[in-house]
């Protein structure tokens, strides 16, 4: 089995696995530990069918009863009340004729597919209403969707049913709506509790109104509350950052997720920066800082980190949506831009809302993009599922890869911990504070060298 092997493992492996190695000597790998931050590909290993397959593939789908283990529901909203500047989710402008429209395209989508054997067969555990922005469509519809959701699907008793939001626009109206229809959890986009940092940003709310909303919503007491964060806005100091979490903490909410800023190629943050409009974003050195003050100011107050980004106050968060979505459980997704997966087959609807209209009128799945996986992914699911929560088990990656391909991991390994990014508790893998900063770079590595032992074993036989 896999065991520390102390500094033997740099030669043990060719320039193909050591360009994995972390940098730097360990002495502060939050800063350095690799030049940049690797993302997570989804689409890795998987193969697009071409179009004109679609439609036949997605009714074999249907028709195939869904295995029993626990799954998921998405339904993508894709309008907001504006493009806030660092975000690379915005699609639609909301107006309200659109958003009435819209959630009866949904409704209709749901309903044709609800009596399907795939649909019907097993319980649904988490559904989560994503943006954009849900909670800019009105009362109305966010109570039609979140009702068709209920009668239509098979919910567990215990169904996760988050709404995502925002604070401008969310009436105490929209939010009975949403309570009185079911949802159990929100999950409400902050970003910074800061008035100058947030409007520079288009976020319109100001800090004391920000609070007030968050109060009120918290002390209806009728259903989860989740604050994101983002960390290394421009603007935001290592203070302002303190304040940040130290406000959100305060208004008692049952969990928080912090965001590193990503500076998205092609979003309004990204060209003002580049016009020089903004100073620079922050490097990953002060990315790494500030992640490392969030994940001690947690561990100060005694929060369960229940993944790397996100940590609960109560025990009416579990975060069941996020979790099991990076264990790679069955989505079955509606909504223009939503993504799902059912088996072996991913699929994307037509992000272009004329397209997913006609799709519906004449009687289609609205499929954008329809792909199938490799074998591999199953173990790619573990090792992502793994690494964000920060343990892996070696033992059981052992039991799905086999013990040889576990064990080739071992230099990878003993580099890592020697660069301070994970310490071994006998067969299991725990990230430090820096692995979890680091979490994607390590799941990249990961993939590339089961890849690698993929196409070997391919290329042997
Ligand atoms: C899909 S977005 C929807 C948020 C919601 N519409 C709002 O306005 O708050 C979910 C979360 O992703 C995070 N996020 C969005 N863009 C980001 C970026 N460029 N870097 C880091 N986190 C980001 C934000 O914390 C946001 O709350
Ligand atoms: S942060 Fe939310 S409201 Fe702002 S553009 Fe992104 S998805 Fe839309």
């Amino acid at each position: 089995m896999i065991r520390k092997s102390g500094g033997a493992g740099r030669s043990m492996v060719g320039g193909e696995f050591s360009r994995h190695f972390a940098s730097g000597d360990g002495s502060d790998p939050l800063r350095d530990a690799f030049a940049r931050r690797s993302a997570v590909m989804p689409f890795r290993g998987r193969q697009r069918l071409p179009p004109g397959e679609f439609q036949a593939t997605w009714q074999q789908i249907l028709s195939v009863p869904s295995p029993p283990r626990k799954r998921l529901a998405y339904i993508h909203v894709p309008f907001c009340a504006n493009h806030c500047l660092f975000c690379g989710f915005y699609r639609n402008a909301y107006v309200p004729d659109a958003g009435a429209d819209y959630a009866g395209l949904v409704v209709e989508e749901i309903r044709r597919e609800a009596a399907s054997p795939a649909i019907r067969n097993s319980p649904v555990h988490a559904v989560y209403l994503g943006g954009g922005t849900p909670t800019a469509l009105g009362a109305t519809e966010l109570s039609r969707i979140i009702a068709t959701v209920r009668a239509e699907l098979p919910l567990a008793a215990d169904c996760e049913i988050t709404v995502e939001g925002r604070i401008i626009h969310f009436d105490p109206e929209k939010i009975d709506a949403c309570l009185e229809a079911g949802a159990n959890r929100f999950s409400i986009g902050v970003q910074s509790f800061d008035t100058a940092v947030r409007r520079r940003q288009g976020r319109r709310a100001s800090r004391e109104e920000a609070i007030r909303f968050l109060e009120d919503l918290r002390d209806r007491d009728r259903a989860a509350l989740v604050i994101d964060l983002i960390y290394g806005l421009p603007g935001q100091t290592p203070e302002v950052w303190r304040q940040d979490l130290e406000t959100a903490a305060a208004l008692a909410p049952d969990g928080i997720d912090l965001y590193g800023l990503n500076l998205i190629p092609g979003t309004p943050l990204s060209t003002a920066i580049a016009a020089g409009k903004f100073p620079a974003a922050p490097g990953l050195a002060e990315l790494g800082g500030f992640y490392d003050a969030g994940a001690k100011f947690f561990r100060r107050r005694n929060w369960r980190q229940i993944s790397n980004n996100h940590w609960g106050r109560t025990t009416r968060e579990r975060n069941l949506y996020n979790l099991l979505i990076k264990e790679g459980a069955d989505c079955i997704a509606f909504g223009s831009g939503a993504g799902g997966s059912i088996g072996e087959i991913s699929y994307a609807l037509a992000s272009d809302l004329v397209q997913y209209r006609q799709d519906l009128a004449a009687g289609r799945k609205p499929l954008g993009m329809v792909t199938t996986s490799d074998a591999l992914q199953p173990l790619r699911n573990f090792v992502t599922a793994s690494f964000e929560v920060g343990r892996l088990d070696m033992a059981a990656l052992a039991a799905l890869a086999g013990d040889e391909v576990a064990a080739s991991f071992a230099p990878l390994l003993s580099q890592w911990q020697e660069t301070g990014l994970l310490s071994f508790v006998g067969d299991t893998v725990e990230l430090t504070v820096a692995g979890r900063f680091w979490y994607a770079n390590l799941i990249s590595a990961f993939h590339d060298i089961l890849e690698h032992r993929l196409q070997s074993a391919i290329d042997a036989a």
